[in-house]
């Protein structure tokens, strides 16, 4: 396992072929999965140790990829301590009572292994199964679980919750602190459990400036990312729309950064330093031809010769219309190429 090619890469070690694996590759564009969550909601799903197994190891009989990342959601966490949400089918994750004032973030407890009984034992359960393919394990940064529980549901200017930052500085500071805690007990519980790799998603930190994000969210991501550290497992730091974070990002107290599809690999690998890199093809390309494809995810990997070391991904979520007989042949492409 400590051999196998995700790892060595993320550690910045030789590899025997590009290592890859895919953002969302549980879930959504599988037939298996569709057939599975027939009448099972989303959150039961996720607390079901079972179905988690079971969901997880689909795409890695099915494609083969280098890594599984286990099947859950940036607010289980939230749900387990028993903040009110749910997740709507083709919505996203919806909070019956946004948080707004201090008051509404001393209600929200702080994690323990206890609220997460489900997540050990589904963790311990896939280690068992995965044998020698790595499980990575993930949680929310602060900032995009915080939009979530600002707004009360998706945004895209996450108005309020920039404006709880610009205005409430004292709130956003206790709130920032509350889901640090929390995404850094889950990612532990995870860790101890088995998973032998951490990503932080901090999805929607593309919506700001250098500045603000350094000032306001940094020192919590940064927080959550030295705990994972002191676990002794790489440190996966991931954003949508971060080509001027990307710096930041990795100082946070990443080992690997990834990056979306918008910012060629050439560009972001001097931003990141002496970092690895992952990422990051454009998700739509997999429904042009292969071979178009496949010309594209060779770039990917050409540039990423330049980084300390590169693990291929998509450069955001796999889209959920997508054909898996074309991920499949992504990942055969990936593999084989020569290192
Ligand atoms: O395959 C995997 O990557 C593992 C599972 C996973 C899910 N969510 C399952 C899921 C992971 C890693 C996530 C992370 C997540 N959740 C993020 C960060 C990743 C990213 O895409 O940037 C965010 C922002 C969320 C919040 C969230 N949950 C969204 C935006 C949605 C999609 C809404 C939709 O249906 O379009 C969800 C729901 C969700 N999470 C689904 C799955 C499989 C779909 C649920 C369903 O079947 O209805």
């Amino acid at each position: 396992m400590r051999d196998s090619a995700f790892l060595r890469a993320a550690r910045g070690e030789s590899v025997p072929h590009t290592p890859v694996w895919f953002m969302r590759q549980a879930g959504r564009s599988l037939p298996e999965y569709l057939k599975i969550r027939e009448g099972v909601g989303m959150l039961e799903s996720c607390m079901d140790p079972a179905l988690v197994v079971e969901i997880t190891l689909q795409p890695v009989r099915r494609y083969a990829v280098d890594a599984a990342i286990f099947f859950s959601d940036i607010v289980l966490p939230l749900k387990a301590v028993g903040v009110d949400l749910d997740i709507k089918p083709g919505v996203g994750p919806v909070v019956a009572s946004p948080v707004r004032t201090l008051a509404d973030v001393a209600a929200i407890p702080d994690l323990t292994p206890e609220h997460v009984p489900f997540i050990t034992e589904a963790v311990r359960g896939l280690v068992g199964e995965l044998g020698s393919t790595p499980l990575i394990g993930f949680a929310g940064a602060p900032f995009t679980v915080a939009s979530y529980l600002v707004e009360g549901g998706p945004s895209k200017e996450h108005a309020k919750t920039k404006a709880m930052m610009f205005g409430a500085p004292d709130v956003w500071d206790a709130l920032m602190r509350k889901i640090a805690g929390i995404s850094a007990a889950y990612l532990r519980v995870q860790v101890e459990a088995g998973a032998s790799a951490v990503q932080l998603f901090d999805s929607w930190a593309g919506a700001l400036t250098p500045d603000d994000y350094r000032e306001h969210v940094m020192p919590h991501s940064a927080r959550v990312l030295a705990d994972a550290g002191e676990l002794g497992v790489p440190r996966i730091h991931f954003g949508v729309g971060t080509a001027n974070l990307l710096g930041l990002m990795g100082d946070a107290g990443a080992d690997v950064v990834g990056v979306d599809w918008r910012t060629p690999l050439a560009d972001a690998i001097p931003l990141v330093g002496d970092r690895v890199v992952q990422g990051n093809l454009d998700p739509t390309l997999v429904f042009a031809p292969t071979d178009v494809m496949t010309a594209r995810a060779g770039q990917v990997i050409e540039a990423g010769r330049a980084a300390k070391g590169h693990i291929f991904n998509l450069g955001h979520g796999v889209i959920p219309s997508t054909d898996p007989d074309q991920l499949k042949r992504l990942t055969e492409f990936v593999q084989s190429y020569p290192v």
